[in-house]
């Protein structure tokens, strides 16, 4: 009790702050994604997402080497595609954008490097899987990210990262990969991934957005926490090696729950909507820099073991 206790003495100094501290952000547990485009010639601002662009194949080695450079550690690959159709065909492309963009990075660079597997970005409708009039066939579209899978294995990517909320994507990923020899790439499933409205400034960027309805029918209802659970267990049984919650910031609840609950690593996704708002912010002065430190902070402290961040490499280049 006080006088004799005072919480104060451990705040006495920076050194000594930092000694306490009860968890850090470090950047070998940072994810950047990168966006990549077919189309481009020359890096493109996104105007939905100040400081962020797309790159061109092209200019893709050198990008990859400016992030190594700052102290980021692995990345998650999105295609921008020069063809779409129906069926999402250049998804599973073997010199596709994505494809193109593993070969590269695995060449290049010692990234560890994931890649972003779905339809969205590929589909002239822009929803995430095969349609069947109105609505996604889940059990053709699982199909399609097998094959998916598979390119980017051979390829060579590290981690998969199917994002699309299939029923069994995860299983039908795992078995189609260990037969074929790719029994060492990893899962990251996207378990726990919420129809949001923060990811407004990706579909931009991705040029994603449905071409009409939304993607309700297959990412979660943001009202359910217990729903989450139970993903978050369909994806281990599957055989996911590690687990996703997204968004992060609105979602910490369901972070910290899976924490309790799950011993797999758990990675949460900071989307494109909170970059922008506290970019936005941070640009205009209305909010000061260090915020960028609190938010991504508090998504460790809410249990996160790595965080995907578009501050990813603004991070790393402070740490
Ligand atoms: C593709 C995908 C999306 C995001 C990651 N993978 C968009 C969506 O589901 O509409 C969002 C990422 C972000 O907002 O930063 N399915
Ligand atoms: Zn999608």
């Amino acid at each position: 009790m006080f006088p004799v206790t005072r919480p104060r003495r451990l705040r006495i100094s920076q050194e000594m702050r930092d000694m306490v501290s009860e968890s850090t952000i470090q950047p070998n547990k940072l994810i950047m994604p990168v966006f990549v485009d077919e189309n481009a010639n020359s890096p493109k601002p996104i105007p939905s997402m100040p400081g962020i662009f797309r790159y061109p194949i092209s200019g893709l080695a050198d990008y990859l080497n400016s992030l190594e450079s700052s102290g980021v550690r692995s990345i998650l690959l999105f295609g921008i595609p020069s063809s779409k159709d129906e069926v999402g065909t250049s998804a599973y492309d073997e010199n596709g954008v994505v494809q193109k963009a593993i070969r590269i990075a695995k060449e290049s660079s010692t990234l560890i490097t994931m890649a972003d597997l779905c339809m969205c970005e590929y589909t002239s409708h822009g929803h995430c899987g095969i349609l069947k009039g109105d609505v996604v066939d889940n059990d053709a579209t699982i199909d399609v990210y097998a094959k998916i899978a598979l390119t980017y294995a051979e390829a060579g990517a590290d981690i998969v990262a199917p994002s699309g909320m299939m029923d069994g994507q995860v299983g039908r990923i795992r078995t189609a990969l260990d037969k074929n020899g790719f029994k060492d790439i990893s899962i990251l499933a996207y378990s726990a991934k919420y129809a949001s409205g923060l990811y407004g400034p990706f579909r931009d960027a991705a040029d994603s957005k449905p071409g009409f309805g939304d993607r309700k029918s297959y990412q979660m209802d943001p009202r359910n926490i217990r729903e989450a659970m139970r993903e978050i267990t369909l994806d281990i049984n599957e055989g996911a090696d590690m687990i996703m919650v997204k968004p992060a910031l609105f979602y910490l609840d369901v972070l910290r729950e899976a924490r309790q609950r799950f011993d797999l690593p758990i990675v949460s996704y900071s989307v494109s909507g909170e970059y922008t708002m506290i970019k936005n912010a941070v640009s205009s002065g209305n909010l000061g820099e260090s915020v960028i430190n609190e938010a991504i902070g508090s998504i460790f402290r809410a249990g996160a073991d790595m965080v995907i961040t578009y501050f990813a490499q603004y991070l790393a280049e402070k740490l």
